[in-house]
């Protein structure tokens, strides 16, 4: 048998239902799921050529989860745990995408669920889901970062479940986003490149590959049985994984990572010091540079923020930190583009106008 064989993809039920006796979570309630995970795994050959020539290169596309995001892995854990230790209200602080996967996961199992976010710092696609989910959305004038110390204080002191990735139950369920890949692969890959705001994903997959099964005992598939080298991507202006320096004011354009104390910060280290990989800070230029390539040359439209691992490994190979030549490397895309309309019309092309009739498209159009 080769890596994890999941007979529940044939009718797939979401990732408790699939890998949940692999998970430290409560089995007393029924899982509360949307049937989020068993994402595609889509190779990117143009992209390849353009930046990683010689390697075989993939997105992993989380923002095809239920909300958009990998969030959603992480959410059916936390959530389906909370409900299992009685919890009527859930709270998190969030940079857009983590409040609209709790809000809907609360949504479904009858919980009030309070997000806590930075002022005018977040995609309105993710607001708008948050909203749309029910639930009670506060704003701070402040960062993620104290926006995080504010709702770990507050579940201290009033009877509140914290669904952000400081809760254990998160690392649970985004873990198996890493046994897909070697699932979708027959193997692990040989590099992992993704972006990293409060730690939690990157966390998450090392904890994944490393619990996955054994060198492979099939005769069919060569099974590597290296872990893979791991990339992370943060942006440049909050990047203090990469300076080792604090980050009081972070900034970024990337709003899902404008975070300068990871929460997660000593696991994410370990993962990269473990895994002989290595954290990149990317500017906003190259991110968005990143952006745009992947849409345009592969239809993949993710969200700015998950281009930073793409950036990244665009930066390791141009400035011969690693040869991509002979490799298998996977992007994690982490929240898709639709997420944050606002970045893609801005920054797009500007739409041409023609009157309405058939000479003037025409010759608009101008074959
Ligand atoms: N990509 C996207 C699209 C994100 O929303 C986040 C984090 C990350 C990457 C980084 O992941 O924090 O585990 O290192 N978003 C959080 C939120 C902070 O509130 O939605 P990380």
């Amino acid at each position: 048998m080769c890596a994890v064989t999941c007979p529940a993809m044939a009718a797939w039920k979401g990732i408790i239902h699939a890998f949940g006796d692999r998970m430290n979570i409560s089995k007393s309630v029924p899982p509360v799921t949307l049937c989020e995970g068993n994402t595609p795994l889509i190779p990117l050959p143009k992209l390849a050529a353009l930046i990683a020539p010689g390697a075989e290169l993939f997105a992993k596309f989380e923002g095809l989860n239920p909300t958009g995001s990998f969030k959603d892995r992480g959410m059916t854990t936390a959530i389906t745990q909370s409900v299992a230790e009685g919890a009527k209200t859930v709270i998190c602080a969030s940079t857009g995408n983590t409040a609209a996967a709790a809000a809907a996961y609360a949504a479904r199992a009858g919980q009030t669920c309070v997000v806590l976010i930075p002022d005018g710092k977040i995609a309105l696609g993710k607001l708008a889901g948050a909203i749309a989910y029910g639930a009670r959305v506060i704003a701070i004038d402040g960062s993620f970062d104290t926006a995080l110390r504010m709702v770990r204080e507050v579940s201290e002191q009033a009877p509140i479940a914290l669904v952000n990735s400081v809760n254990p139950a998160r690392l649970e369920g985004q873990k198996t986003a890493a046994w897909e890949i070697c699932e979708q692969l027959g193997g692990f890959p040989d590099w992992l490149c993704l972006p990293v705001g409060n730690a939690g994903n990157i966390t998450s997959y090392w904890l994944g590959f490393s619990e996955c099964p054994g060198p492979c005992q099939c005769e069919v598939c060569p099974r590597p049985s290296r872990k893979p080298l791991l990339l992370g991507a943060q942006a440049a202006g909050a990047s203090p994984l990469v300076t080792g320096l604090p980050c009081p004011n972070p900034e970024t354009r990337a709003t899902a990572i404008r975070i300068g104390a990871p929460a997660r910060a000593e696991q994410a280290l370990t993962a990269i010091r473990e895994s002989n990989g290595q954290m990149l800070a990317v500017r906003d230029e190259e991110i968005f540079r990143a952006y745009h390539l992947v849409a345009e040359t592969e239809g993949v439209f993710c969200e700015p923020s998950s281009a930073a691992g793409i950036a990244g490994l665009q930066q390791a190979v141009q400035n011969g930190m690693l040869n991509p030549e002979g490799k298998r490397i996977v992007c994690v895309l982490t929240g898709h583009g639709l997420k944050d309309p606002d970045s893609a019309v801005a920054e797009g092309a500007d739409i041409q106008r023609v009157e309405a009739n058939v000479d003037a498209l025409l010759r608009g159009l101008n074959l």
